[in-house]
């Protein structure tokens, strides 16, 4: 069975589906693994470094002879078009954001499996890809916003005078936010965090931080995720947000909501009430933004209320491939850790008894199996029906 791994195609994107650590995983469960030339050269990895664990580099990936395509950004139509029928694809697919190559996949008759959709269970959470990236990006966020800051973070005595320790908001506890709460801790700055899932206030004091409690209701979904608030509660939110926004000179946001653009929790004038030489980090900032007025992959200068001086706005951009070398080590595992349940002897084995294959499989037989993309691509196909209908 021919494995390949392509390198990857989107501007900005360093991470690489495989290591030759996970090379040697793979080949071992019996697949002949195909590396396309220079895949692993932003993560670090050399092609002679996939030969010697036993991969065959190839100039140009030939997806129509592919059994398994492993990949770390969702495939374009064209690509999903171009593979085999009953050939399966692992990797990260952001159906909802990413439909026409969805039904392609479905089209062709692959079969694709989703990083996204991995039941978030304790056996699967070897190959939780949304965690091992969002660890990565937690961890990046405070160093991109200690870089800009014109502070230091931990508290210094010295003979020349003492330098308070810098305050650190953190707004959205989960992955992310617990990994930039204990980044922040570790580099010695006083941490605050807030989140609106009941268990947060513990998860929160367990990495140091200190929780900051709002007069608001809590809310829940199922799997232990959030609910959007609604707007009323948003509104509220804000509000009692702004005074501890602007006693932070490091504001850090990561709040998502599964299936829907990022929450707004900090508007333009609640960044203008803080002191001047702030800043400001959105983690959200790609999936619609925390922070109004956040630009993905660009610093915005906002002036203070008082005239003073202004605050850095970050707007962050792909910062799992930022470190694209720890950042694939983790995703590469994932994935073969996947592959490992659905390859068995070197040939694949798709039960779909097994929880975890049945979750995280997008397309298969002809099908779009993830409900909520189904009713997408449904209404999708809907709307361009009626306007041709509609159409002179
Ligand atoms: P996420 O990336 O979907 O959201 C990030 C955080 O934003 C969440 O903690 C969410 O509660 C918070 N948030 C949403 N709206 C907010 C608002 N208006 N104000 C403040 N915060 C808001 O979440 P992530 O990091 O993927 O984790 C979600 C849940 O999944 C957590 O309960 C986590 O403990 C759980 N989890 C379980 C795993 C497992 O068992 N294998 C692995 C990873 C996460």
């Amino acid at each position: 069975m021919k494995l390949g791994i392509p390198r990857e195609r989107r501007e900005g994107e360093r991470r690489v589906a495989a290591t030759p650590d996970t090379v040697r995983q793979l080949a071992g469960m019996g697949l002949d693994v195909l590396v396309e030339t220079g895949a692993g050269d932003g993560a670090g990895h050399a092609d002679s470094g996939y030969q010697q664990a036993g991969a065959t580099i190839v100039p140009e990936l030939d997806t129509t002879v592919l059994d398994i395509l492993a990949h770390v950004r969702p495939l374009d139509p064209h690509t999903a078009a171009s593979l085999q029928r009953g050939a399966v694809t692992v990797g990260l697919a952001s159906p909802s954001s990413e439909l026409p190559a969805v039904q392609a996949l479905a089209d062709n008759g692959v079969t694709s499996f989703a990083l996204e959709l991995v039941p978030r269970i304790s056996r699967a959470q070897s190959m939780d890809a949304l965690t091992s990236q969002a660890l990565v990006a937690g961890y990046r966020c405070v160093l991109e916003a200690a870089i800009r800051l014109p502070r230091f973070f931990p508290l210094y005595m010295t003979a020349a005078g003492t330098v308070p320790p810098a305050r650190v908001l953190v707004l959205g506890a989960g992955v992310a936010g617990l990994q930039a709460i204990g980044t922040a801790k570790r580099l010695g700055a006083r941490v605050f965090a807030n989140d609106i899932r009941p268990a947060s206030a513990d998860e929160v004091a367990s990495m140091g931080g200190t929780f900051v409690r709002l007069d608001l209701e809590t809310v829940e979904a199922a799997g232990g995720y959030a609910r959007q608030l609604s707007s009323d509660a948003g509104t509220r939110q804000r509000q009692l947000l702004a005074p501890h926004v602007a006693q932070s000179d490091v504001l850090i946001t990561t709040a998502a909501v599964p299936g829907r653009p990022a929450p707004l929790l900090v508007t333009c004038e609640m960044v203008q009430g803080m002191r001047a030489g702030s800043v400001v980090v959105d983690l959200a900032a790609e999936s619609g933004g925390n922070v109004e007025g956040s630009v993905p992959g660009r610093d915005v200068l906002i002036p203070t209320a008082d005239g003073t001086g202004h605050i850095t706005l970050v707007g962050l951009k792909d910062p799992a491939s930022a470190m694209a070398s720890d950042a694939s080590r983790l995703y590469a595992k994932n994935v073969a850790n996947l592959l490992a349940l659905l390859v068995r002897d070197g040939n694949l084995t798709l039960d779909f008894e097994d929880e975890v294959v049945a979750g995280a499989c997008l397309t298969h037989a002809g099908e779009v199996r993830h409900q909520p993309t189904a009713d997408l691509l449904a209404v999708r196909t809907a709307t361009a029906v009626a306007g041709q209908e509609g159409a002179p």
